[in-house]
């Protein structure tokens, strides 16, 4: 039976490039018939008007904050080869109420065994922090990605998630180190010194394809539209294709 390949996208730091790249990944690898089933756990809800327009209103479906509270629905269909579970307003409240519950930390896990045989890849979008959701997408994972702009303090907060997860073990044995995206990768010195620095540190849980800082993904951003719209030529979409090559190659069991 298919089981899917179920990856959270984690960084405590905000504006990390978290939903940038739980988005346009799930667009590459429809593209490539993979079935994606999208989580957004963040109340911010950027993954959820991304994907479905700003207009939508996640209160009048089957949500986040649904799946959390063990009640069953369909995920929303965005496109072909794409479902979302979106992030509604209850979703905070959710949080506080998750909490209080006995095995807090496997709720989102429990949910998912129940539908992840019809999906390829579950890829959740994480709130930036570290709290009881990031936990619970820990807890569910196969595999965790950190997506991390080259800056200051981002070794501290790789070590920080690095850490959670070890903690995290005890509940999920089979767990890796996660795995480390660069994102908005410029051309400022600082970007390659804190990436050597992290090559060094984290050697191979890197991914060696860098997400490139570029007017592309924002112009991208604007039209609701993502990477795979691309011409098959533009520098962007090529950069996308090798990182979904190796985002499948690194996610396998
Ligand atoms: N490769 C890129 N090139 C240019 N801009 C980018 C790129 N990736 C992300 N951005 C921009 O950086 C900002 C933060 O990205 P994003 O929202 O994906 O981060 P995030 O980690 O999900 O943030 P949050 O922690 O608030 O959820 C956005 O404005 C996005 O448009
Ligand atoms: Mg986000």
């Amino acid at each position: 039976m298919k089981e899917a390949i179920i990856v959270p996208f984690i960084n405590h730091k905000g504006g990390t490039g978290k939903t940038t790249t739980v988005s346009n990944l799930a667009s590459m690898l429809a593209t490539k018939n993979k079935k994606v089933l999208l989580i957004d756990t963040d109340a911010q809800a950027n993954l959820t008007s991304y994907m479905l327009g700003y207009e939508f209103d996640a209160d009048d479906t089957f949500n986040a904050a649904n799946l959390l509270s063990g009640e069953s629905g369909e995920p929303v269909n965005v496109r072909k080869n794409i479902d979302i579970i979106p992030a509604s307003l209850d979703l905070s409240m959710c949080e506080v109420q998750m909490q209080a519950k006995v095995l807090r930390e496997q709720i989102l896990k429990n949910e998912l065994d129940k539908i992840k045989a019809k999906y390829d890849y579950i890829l959740i979008d994480c709130p930036p922090h570290l709290g009881v959701m990031t936990i619970n997408a820990i807890v569910a994972a196969n595999h965790v990605i950190i997506p991390t702009t080259a800056e200051p303090f981002a070794l501290k907060g790789v070590q920080a998630i690095n850490d959670l997860v070890e903690q995290l073990k005890p509940a999920n044995h089979n767990l890796d180190k996660p795995m480390i995206i660069l994102t908005r990768f410029g051309r400022r010195q600082v970007n390659k010194l804190i990436y050597d620095a992290i090559c060094e540190t984290y050697a191979n849980n890197v991914f060696k394809t860098i997400e490139k800082e570029t007017v592309d993904i924002l112009n991208l951003q604007a039209q609701n539209q993502t990477v795979e719209s691309l011409s098959d030529s533009n520098p962007t979409k090529e950069n996308w294709v090798a990182l979904t090559k190796e985002f499948i190659s690194k996610t396998k069991a």
